[in-house]
């Protein structure tokens, strides 16, 4: 895989204890190849590193890839060639139950609510391997009613019945009651509303202080730039590129190669 040499300056990504450079790696792609149906590969030997404590980003055009990434890292594809290691344990073609087992989280593109249950309910589920734990589901419940108090006040409120951006803070909450070391989301701000989008990247940016690393699958350069540590360009199941948020802010190559998809632009 291709290493990247640039530090973080002071502004690249949201580490205040030392860059992209002096984190360890937590979960890595190693040259992985993956396919839905028979021989039809979707990734074709995709490399990245996810860091402790740090915000792996992860853009790309539509159709790239970058949701197959993450369903692959999550054990809902098996890889055909190539490998997924957590820490120093060699997990690929490990189903979800696994990774879930040990502390990683995902939370889809797709809205995963049950919208005929309570916002409560639907946090129970997300309790369900430890169910039979009462103090602890209480105990989790109550943690992700204080992260997002909106939640609190709409316990007993149909989750269907919310907005869009409620019904994302739930999936997020329904993610966190697990205590994750490492959570994957993907595009977790698309159709949501400016306002609340960056309440999202607001929350999203402090995860890595309360220990969780992230891994943010996002259409929106722009913000996955500024709030990434590392951010990977995916292309056809392939890396095309990465950088630091400074690195994009100079490097022509990177700019040039994500304005051919995107409108691009970085505050
Ligand atoms: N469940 C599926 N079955 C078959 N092909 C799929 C499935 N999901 C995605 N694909 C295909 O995989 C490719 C990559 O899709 P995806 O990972 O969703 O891209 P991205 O998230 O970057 O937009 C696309 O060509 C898409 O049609
Ligand atoms: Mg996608």
């Amino acid at each position: 895989m291709t290493a990247m040499a640039e530090k973080n300056g002071p502004s690249g990504g949201n580490s205040a204890n030392g860059g992209w450079e002096a984190a360890a790696t937590v979960l890595e792609m190693r040259d992985v190849h993956a396919a839905y149906h028979g021989d039809i590969s979707i990734l074709n030997g995709l490399s990245l590193s996810v860091k402790e404590n740090r915000i792996t980003g992860i853009i790309g055009p539509n159709g790239a890839g970058k949701s197959t990434a993450l369903k692959t890292m999550y054990g809902f594809l098996k890889p055909s060639r190539g490998s997924i290691v957590l820490g120093d344990e060699d997990i690929s073609g490990r189903p979800p139950y696994d990774m879930m087992a040990r502390g990683v989280t995902f939370v889809p593109q797709n809205r995963s609510l049950f919208n005929e249950l309570t916002v409560e309910d639907n946090l129970r589920l997300g309790c369900w391997h430890f169910r039979r734990d009462k103090g602890k589901v209480e105990a989790a419940l109550e943690r992700v009613f204080g992260q997002f108090p909106i939640l609190a006040e709409r316990r007993d409120t149909l989750a269907g019945s919310l907005s869009g951006g409620q019904q994302r803070f739930v999936e997020l909450g329904r993610a966190l009651v697990v205590e994750p070391k490492i959570i994957l989301l993907d595009e977790p701000t698309a159709m949501i509303a400016p306002r609340i989008s960056r309440e999202i990247y607001d929350f999203i940016e402090a995860l890595p202080e309360s220990g969780i690393t992230v891994v943010l699958v996002d259409q929106n350069v722009r913000q996955c730039v500024n709030v990434s540590d590392m951010v990977y360009i995916l292309d056809l199941g392939r890396n095309r590129g990465e950088g630091t948020k400074e690195k994009f802010s100079h490097d022509d190559h990177l700019k040039e190669m994500v304005a051919e998809w995107l409108d691009y632009q970085i505050d």
